[in-house]
């Protein structure tokens, strides 16, 4: 079973920081079994020069945001084809960040991942409730109706992922009990099937929000975790090494 370790850089990394970043990442990725995918998604300007550097290597490159147009005057934007152009094969799109601080919704998110998917990227689609949500009971509500209104209609299951990022687990070092995510991917894998028509249990939910070295190894023992979306600890070569040791493949 193929699980995927993908780091999210942020509005983090200039030039030096990513190519030694980078490199560590490549070394230990190189000793990984084939089912571990490894991915980085560094901020835009250093795409071109990661995938560069990382041409050979295990590690594919993941922009963290596309457009949902192939081109146009939207300035500021970057399109999925300009992304894979720059050598990166997956985009994260979604992101509570984005949601939170550029008033993302649903619908313009299932439009983002359908161009990802139209320009042959693998959109990383992003779900999760917040604390408000999870103390008020909507947790698996607020989640179902996001995977139902983000994934584009017709999506195979090789051609997108989703990750369930809860938004209270993000940068606090708070992680759902184990129990809690296996469940919330259930629930996830489930709506998925009702939309898609894929086998019930097939998607690929990745678990993100408070990843360390430390919880790597049991969150991704945890059924229907397909790997993990790595903030904080991806800008650090070590702890993000250990999570990738820690995937099953
Ligand atoms: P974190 O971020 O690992 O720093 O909690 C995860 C994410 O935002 O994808």
């Amino acid at each position: 079973m193929t699980q995927w370790i993908i780091g999210n850089w942020k509005m983090h990394g200039l030039p030096v920081m990513a190519a030694e970043l980078a490199r560590a990442v490549a070394g230990v990725a190189m000793g990984l079994p084939a089912a571990v995918k490894v991915v980085v998604c560094p901020p835009a300007t250093l795409a071109s020069a990661v995938s560069e550097q990382l041409k050979g290597s295990r590690v594919a490159v993941g922009g963290q945001d596309c457009h949902a147009q192939a081109q146009g005057a939207f300035t500021g934007d970057i399109s999925a084809q300009m992304l894979k152009e720059a050598g990166a094969a997956y985009v994260i799109v979604g992101h509570s960040e984005r949601r939170q601080y550029h008033g993302e919704t649903d619908e313009g998110i299932r439009a983002k991942a359908q161009a990802a998917i139209s320009g042959g990227l693998i959109p990383i689609i992003c779900v999760g409730e917040t604390l408000d949500e999870r103390q008020s009971g909507q947790a698996e509500d607020v989640v179902g109706r996001q995977v139902r209104e983000c994934l584009p209609d017709g999506a195979q299951n090789a051609e997108f992922l989703l990750a369930y990022e809860p938004v209270w687990a993000i940068g606090s070092g708070a992680v759902p009990s184990l129990l809690d995510i296996q469940g919330m991917h259930h629930h996830i894998q489930s709506v998925a099937a009702e939309k898609l028509g894929i086998d019930a249990g097939s998607a690929h939910v990745l678990y993100g929000g408070s990843v360390k070295g430390a919880n790597a190894q049991d969150i991704l023992a945890t059924d229907g975790v397909a790997g993990a979306l790595v903030g904080g600890a991806s800008l650090k070569a070590d702890e993000f090494g250990q999570i990738m040791l820690a995937a099953k493949g």
